[in-house]
C-alpha cells in the first residue's frame, strides 16, 4: 500500500489547479442512466471514486468512454442491460446507491446492495427508500439487497424530508424527472452539487423549479435526451488547499476555484486570520501573520461543510487560543483526533464537540486515517509539523484528491509518494 512522506515546515507558494467536484460528478454519472442518449460530462476529476462509478455503470450495461486524451471528458450512454448494483462495488463506495433512483425510474426495477455502515457513521439509506416509496416504488429488502420496483412507472408526489440529506435529495430528484406528474421535494438539500445536478438534468430536458432553494418542484417528462455538462469546481478540494496554504504560512492561487460555493468556510478562515480574495482565474489565499482560534459547527449547506471539519481542525491545532469544532452531520467523524494528538495537538472531545487548544508546533509522526477527509487533515498537519510525517493508507486520499502530492510539491512542499 502506498504511503506519503512529508518533511514539514515549508510555506506553500504557487498555483494549484482545482479539479471538478467529486460529489457533483458521482450523481451526474448516475444521471447518465436516465437516457439511452449520450451524456457528456466535462471537467471530470481523475479519482478512484470516479473509476468505481464508471465500473458500476458498465456493470449495468452502459458505456462510459473517455473523450480525448486527458481523461477530463466522459461520454456515458447506451441501453441498460442489468438492474443490479452488486455488493462488490457498493461496499467500495457508498455513493453507488445513487443509481437506485435513476434505475427504477428508467427500467421499473433496481436491485442495489445495501451499503452498510462506514468509518464516519452508520449512514442508513432509509430516506432514499421512503422517498422512492412515496413515488410508488415497492421496496423490499432481502439478502443484503434492496429491490425497488415500479412496473407501471413512478408517480409524482409531495415528499417532505424529515432532515436534510444530500444523497436522498439527489436520488429523488433524478427519479422524479421521469415520474408521471409533479413531485415536490420539501426540505431538500441545497448543496451546490445539487444545483449542478439540476442544471445537467435541465439540459437533458427535465423540468425543475426552485433550484438553489430547499423546495424543488419537478414536472415529470416521458424521456430525457443527450446533453453536455461541465462539472463545477470542487469546493472541498478548494477549502482543503486553502487550509494547506494557511497552516504553512504560505500564499497560493487556487486556479478555477469559486468563492460563491465556499461562503461559510471562507468566513471562518478569515476570522482565523487567513486572507482570502477573488483573483484573476480563481481565489488567492495567504496567511502572513498569526492564526487565531475560531469556532466552526458543521451544518447542511450553506453552513460549514462536514467535509471540511477535519482539515479545519488541523489548522486550529496550531492557532493561537482555543476553538470549538462541532460535528452535527455524522456521529463518528472525529477519527482524526487521536492521530492529530499523536502529532502533538491538544484536542479534547466532548460528545459532538472538540475543544482545540492551539500549540506552537506539531511534530511529525507516522499516522493513518480511515476516511478521505481525515487522511487529508493529517497531510495538512504534516506540512506544518516539525520533522517527518508518514501518512499510511493513501488509497483514502486517492478517492477524493487528484495527485495531492504532486499539487503540493509543485508549491514547494517536501512531499512524496512511497509506492508499497
Ligand atoms: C454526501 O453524503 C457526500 N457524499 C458526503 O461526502 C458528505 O459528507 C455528506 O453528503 C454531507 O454533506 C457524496 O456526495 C457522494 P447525507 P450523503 O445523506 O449523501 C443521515 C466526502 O468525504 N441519513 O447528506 O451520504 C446520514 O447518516 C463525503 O466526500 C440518514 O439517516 O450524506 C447523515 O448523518 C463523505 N438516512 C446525514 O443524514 C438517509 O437515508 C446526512 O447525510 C440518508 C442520510
Amino acid at each position: 500500500m502506498d504511503r506519503i512522506r512529508i518533511q514539514g515546515g515549508r510555506p506553500l507558494e504557487g498555483t494549484i489547479r482545482i479539479g471538478g467536484a467529486k460529489n457533483a460528478a458521482l450523481p451526474l454519472m448516475a444521471a447518465g442512466l436516465l437516457t439511452d442518449e449520450r451524456l457528456t460530462l466535462t471537467n471530470v476529476p481523475a479519482l478512484a471514486d470516479i473509476a468505481t462509478m464508471a465500473a458500476l455503470l458498465r456493470t449495468l450495461g452502459v458505456a462510459v468512454d473517455p473523450v480525448g486524451n486527458d481523461g477530463r471528458v466522459l461520454a456515458i450512454g447506451g441501453a441498460i442491460t442489468s438492474s443490479e448494483a452488486p455488493y462488490d462495488i457498493v461496499r467500495k463506495m457508498r455513493a453507488s446507491v445513487l443509481v437506485l433512483g435513476p434505475l427504477v425510474a428508467r427500467t421499473g426495477e433496481a436491485r442495489v446492495s445495501l451499503p452498510g455502515g462506514c468509518a464516519i457513521g452508520t449512514r442508513p439509506i432509509d430516506l432514499h427508500l421512503k422517498a422512492l416509496e412515496e413515488l410508488g416504488a415497492e421496496i423490499t429488502l432481502e439478502a443484503g439487497y434492496v429491490t425497488a420496483t415500479a412496473r407501471k412507472g413512478l408517480r409524482g408526489a409531495n415528499v417532505i424530508f424529515p432532515f436534510v440529506s444530500v444523497g436522498a435529495t439527489e436520488n429523488l430528484l433524478m427519479a422524479a424527472t421521469l415520474a408521471e406528474g409533479t413531485t415536490v421535494i420539501a426540505n431538500a438539500a441545497r448543496e451546490p452539487e445539487i444545483g449542478d445536478l439540476a442544471a445537467c438534468l435541465t439540459a437533458m430536458g427535465a423540468r425543475i423549479e426552485g433550484v438553489g432553494t430547499d423546495r424543488l418542484t419537478v414536472h415529470g417528462v416521458t424521456s430525457l435526451h443527450a446533453a453536455t455538462h461541465p462539472i463545477i469546481p470542487d469546493r472541498i478540494e478548494t477549502g482543503t488547499y486553502a487550509c494547506a496554504a494557511a497552516i504553512t504560512g504560505g500564499s497560493v492561487l487556487l486556479e478555477g476555484a469559486k468563492l460563491e460555493h465556499l461562503g461559510a468556510v471562507m468566513r471562518t478562515l478569515r476570522e482565523a486570520g487567513v486572507e482570502v480574495a477573488e483573483a484573476a482565474g480563481g481565489l488567492s489565499v495567504k496567511r502572513l501573520n498569526g492564526l487565531h482560534g475560531a469556532d466552526a459547527m458543521t451544518e447542511p449547506y450553506p453552513g460549514f461543510p462536514t467535509d471540511m471539519q477535519a482539515q479545519f481542525m488541523s489548522l486550529m491545532s496550531v492557532a493561537e487560543g482555543a476553538s470549538m469544532v462541532t460535528e452535527t452531520i455524522f456521529e463518528n467523524r472525529f477519527m482524526h483526533v487521536p492521530e492529530l494528538s499523536r502529532m502533538g495537538a491538544n484536542i479534547v472531545v466532548h460528545g459532538a464537540s472538540a475543544i482545540v487548544r492551539g500549540v506552537p508546533a506539531l511534530s511529525g509522526a507516522p499516522v493513518m486515517a480511515t476516511d478521505l477527509r481525515a487522511s487529508v487533515s493529517l497531510v495538512l498537519a504534516g506540512l506544518a509539523a516539525k520533522g517527518e510525517t508518514i501518512v499510511n493508507r493513501v488509497y483514502h486520499l486517492d478517492r477524493g484528491y487528484e495527485r495531492v502530492e504532486e499539487k503540493l510539491a509543485a508549491c514547494g512542499a517536501a512531499i512524496e509518494r512511497i509506492p508499497g
